[in-house]
């Protein structure tokens, strides 16, 4: 069976990505994922803040506890608390490198144009296929209108894209007024791809001890409709290929993924909970259901489920919302 896709430009064996997160960190898990099938490997993230905070430490190292990021403070992590400094994830970068021989994607995540990206072009200096921008924000200033937002992404966007001749892909959240809107404007700005959605860690309170818990739970595939309901919007009406991250979990989550237009199908939380090998077992299940089911190729069925091209357009819409709220019945 032809699983192969196009994503970022890249022609790739299958669709199945190990997706931003510590799975890289270690080569042989690396090593692990590829002999799984893995069609790339993504690195997790280097932070905006943690460069800035580097670099404000060696210009400055008495000014250290004076620098005030947006969220800096008690719960900024000190520079010990990140698994791989600047220097150690270029390092990282090449090593992974040498060992696997699909496409390394980099990742870096902050919210602001600036001097930081720099290392967009230092990460493609050692070696990077491809660079993921995860442009994670929390718009809570209630000074800063939507667009003042959005153009600060898209600016930051441009300015990586002028930097690297790489590919680059856009990590977005679904928090936008008028998403749709959004990734058009964001799609002007040339990515090679656009991955959805960021996971967004959510607040809990301890109510005895008074504080904001930070628990980091793995998901499950209730998250994937909301990424099937934008990959369908805008599969076939942007120009950059599509991810999916969040809520991959099983091989008919990957079906529905491929079939609302995703060229490429990330995985993290999966990967955490079986390992590696998890990844050849969704590979040969996919290959059985597209037997199954009579495809030719992957790409056969690749956005068969779009907005554009699905029987019935309406049902990504208000319509079926309202459908669904009026025929509700108790069981
Ligand atoms: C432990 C952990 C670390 C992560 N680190 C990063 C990161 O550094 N950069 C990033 O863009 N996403 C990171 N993510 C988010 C994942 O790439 C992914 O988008 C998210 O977990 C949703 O996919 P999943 O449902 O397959 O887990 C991390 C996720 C987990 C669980």
């Amino acid at each position: 069976m032809d699983l192969s896709t196009t994503y970022l430009g890249f022609e790739l064996t299958n669709p199945l990505i190990p997706g931003a997160g510590p799975l890289a960190d270690d080569l042989d898990t690396v090593r692990r994922l590829e002999d799984a099938g893995a069609a790339a490997i993504v690195m997790r993230s280097l932070f905006e803040e943690q460069i800035v905070f580097e670099e404000a430490a060696t210009f400055a190292l008495t000014e250290v506890h004076g620098y005030s990021h947006g969220e800096a403070g008690s719960y900024f992590p000190s520079p010990d608390e990140f698994a791989l400094g600047p220097d150690e994830y270029l390092e990282q970068v090449r090593r992974i490198k040498e060992v696997v021989g699909v496409p390394v994607m980099t990742s870096l995540n902050g919210v602001t144009p600036g001097g930081w990206l720099r290392y967009a072009r230092l990460m493609e200096e050692a070696g990077a296929d491809a660079l993921e921008l995860n442009v994670y924000t929390l718009a809570t200033d209630a000074a800063e209108d939507a667009r003042t937002v959005e153009d600060r992404t898209i600016d930051m966007v441009r300015e990586v894209r002028s930097a690297i001749r790489i590919p680059l892909a856009v990590k977005l959240s679904p928090f936008y007024t008028s998403f749709a809107n959004f990734a058009h404007r964001l799609d002007q700005a040339e990515p090679s791809g656009l991955v959805l959605f960021n996971r967004f860690w959510q607040p809990g309170i301890d109510v005895e001890e008074l504080e904001v818990r930070r628990e980091l739970h793995l998901s499950d595939s209730s998250e994937l409709p909301l990424r099937l309901r934008w990959l369908a919007i805008l599969s076939g009406n942007v120009h950059a290929t599509l991810a999916v991250t969040g809520g991959v979990h099983t091989v008919l989550d990957v079906v529905q993924s491929v079939m609302a237009g995703a060229h490429a199908v990330q995985m993290v939380s999966a990967l955490l909970h079986h390992g590696p090998a998890h990844l050849a077992v969704l590979r040969r299940e996919l290959e059985q259901w597209l037997e199954e089911h009579e495809y030719q190729s992957l790409r056969e069925m690749r956005g068969s489920m779009s907005m554009r091209t699905c029987p019935d357009p309406q049902a990504y819409e208000r319509a079926n919302y309202m459908l669904m709220l009026q025929s509700w019945r108790p069981a």
